[in-house]
């Protein structure tokens, strides 16, 4: 699976592309804003700073809403990078852009899913990913990984090449829930990335090789 920071913090996308498993970055419009981000060049800045840390895939998602809107703000973005990843909201007119991207070859991240049905239509439309947002689904008393369980047999029966990208990602269960049932990414905050790593016997176990081997070391002197 591979693990992509959901932030447009530059410090943090740092920190986590330092600890060698980062495979790319999502941001989304209040990801930039909480930076301060704000202004076509400004933007457009941030994200050319992004690629220069991390070596993957980077979404950046269009603000307009009609079809010639995303399009022309899309091939902006493409043309920045290399690993630019277009991120388009499933609306009508995002479907359409997701079609006429996938035409051209740029690679699309299809964003705010909720629902199988949707994930289905942008996988027909081409998207490169599909972001069902796990996180907001369960805050609705709406189980996520459920519909990540369900978009991963639908695109399984038709061996549509759509990656699963699991979003709104808030913890390590549901990073490894999402292991568990075949999402092909995930995106999450850098606290449940490193959350991992935690366990009190490692903690322990540590303190212990360190403390024997600090009296064996004052034994032998
Ligand atoms: O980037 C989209 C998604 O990951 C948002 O997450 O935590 O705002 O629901 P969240």
């Amino acid at each position: 699976m591979k693990f992509f920071i959901d932030t447009a913090n530059l410090d943090q996308i740092r920190e986590a592309a330092a600890l060698g498993v980062l495979d790319g970055v999502t941001t989304n419009p209040s990801l930039m804003a909480k930076e301060g981000i704000s202004g076509k060049e400004a933007v457009l800045n941030h994200y050319r700073a992004i690629c220069e840390i991390v070596d993957g895939d980077v979404s950046a998602e269009v603000i307009a809403t009609d079809f010639e809107g995303m399009v022309r703000e899309g091939e902006v973005l493409a043309a920045l990078h290399k690993n630019i990843v277009v991120k388009v909201p499933i609306i009508e007119d995002g479907l359409k852009a997701l079609r006429h991207f996938s035409d051209r070859g740029i690679r699309t991240n299809c964003t705010l899913i909720f629902s199988a049905g949707q994930a289905l239509l942008a996988a027909k439309a081409g998207a490169t990913y599909v972001s069902p947002f796990i996180g907001r689904l369960d805050d609705i008393s709406t189980d996520g990984l459920a519909l990540i369980e369900q978009i991963r047999v639908i695109y399984d029966n038709y061996d549509f090449e759509t990656e699963i990208l699991a979003a709104s990602v808030r913890h390590t269960m549901h990073i490894l829930h999402c292991a568990e049932i075949g999402a092909d990414v995930m995106t999450g905050p850098l606290s449940a990335i490193k959350g991992l790593l935690k366990h009190p016997l490692t903690d322990s176990g540590l303190a212990t090789f360190l403390a024997d081997h600090k009296k064996a070391a004052q034994a032998v002197a």
